[in-house]
């Protein structure tokens, strides 16, 4: 069975770009290895993430994740039991306002999201959106 959870957080501390990227390239090795897949977005001290993998992995993981002091204040906004992955792989990306642009960013999420189900699908796209509408001014 596979399962996938989607929440948002604040960082607890300020991260410089090149701490944050080192990171994300990190965790996604990580991932990559036990098949976990997602979206993890960095944006002014804010995190977005969505993982999907096998549900004993995926849980192991959030379970970490929540215990993890880098971060406090998540929201879990999804947690489900999916009959499939739909997931492409993993992308993780830093934003740092000057080179992001609104539009297209929304545009490339929701496609890497277009396997899951519609009404999952809505829910991810719903927070993915209201997360780069208070990072984008
Ligand atoms: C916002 C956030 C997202 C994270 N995402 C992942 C992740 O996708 N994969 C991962 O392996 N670790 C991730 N971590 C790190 C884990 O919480 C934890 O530190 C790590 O899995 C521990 O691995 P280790 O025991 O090998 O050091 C994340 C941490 C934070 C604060």
């Amino acid at each position: 069975m596979h399962h996938t959870i989607c929440y948002v957080s604040t960082a607890t501390r300020e991260f410089s770009g090149s701490e944050i990227n080192e990171l994300l390239a990190l965790w996604k090795e990580k991932n990559e290895e036990q098949d976990i897949k997602g979206i993890l977005l960095y944006s002014e001290g804010h995190f977005f993430q969505v993982l999907e993998g096998e549900r004993s992995a995926v849980l192991a993981l959030f379970s970490e994740i929540n215990n993890d002091k880098r971060h406090s204040g998540i929201i879990q906004v999804l947690g489900k039991d999916i009959e499939r992955g739909s997931l492409d792989g993993y992308r993780t990306e830093h934003l740092s306002s000057p080179n992001f642009s609104r539009p297209d960013l929304i545009r490339n999420y929701c496609e890497s999201v277009e396997g899951m189900d519609s009404h999952t699908q809505g829910q991810i796209k719903t927070v993915l959106n209201s997360f780069l509408d208070t990072r984008v001014l």
